[in-house]
């Protein structure tokens, strides 16, 4: 994944664009625009986040206003419109996770991370947010990490703090 600073332009890499194109033979000619959602994904992956140039070049590509991009993006939680973490971390904090423990999980990861919600950690690493219902309600406390959206489930501050010191090790073998 490559990292963007706000504001900056961002050039799509050619497997990038190559996937931008397959997606679109999925759809029938002339209705290009049911490839943006799944475009906006693989941009997301590519980058970490959408920004603003990465938003135009998507409208540009599918030939259609930025605004109609823009409307999709902010609609949608699961599109990041800053810079994130390598890791984002996205904890449950609907009713039924909070029962069992989710604001005290909140809590711990700023703690243990040092950073409020949104932010990112000083490294790149991490950056992490509550989120509305992953549909693991019966599993929780319960985080997903993107972009394969993997699931933690049953999350305690020990499990948290494994989670965290694996996947820093993973960054370092990367
Ligand atoms: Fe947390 Fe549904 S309430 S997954």
């Amino acid at each position: 994944m490559l990292s963007v600073q706000e504001n900056l332009p961002v050039e799509f890499s050619a497997s990038l664009l190559a996937k931008c194109a397959e997606i679109v033979t999925r759809y029938p000619a002339g209705k290009q625009k049911s490839a943006l959602l799944p475009i906006l994904h693989e941009v997301q992956a590519e980058f970490g986040w959408l920004s603003t140039d990465a938003m135009d070049k998507v409208a540009a590509f599918l030939q259609i206003k930025p605004i109609e991009v823009y409307e999709v993006a902010t609609f949608y939680t699961m599109y990041f419109l800053k810079p994130q973490g390598k890791f984002a971390l996205e904890i449950c904090r609907t009713g039924p996770c909070c029962l069992v423990g989710a604001e005290k999980i909140m809590n711990h990861i700023e703690q243990r991370l040092g950073v409020k919600e949104g932010e990112v950690t000083a490294d790149g690493l991490f950056s992490w947010r509550g989120v509305e219902c992953l549909a693991a309600c019966g599993y929780g406390p319960v985080l997903q990490i993107g972009p394969e959206y993997t699931f933690y489930e049953n999350l305690t501050e020990e499990s948290v703090d494994n989670l965290i010191e694996t996947l820093r090790n993973k960054a370092k073998e990367a």
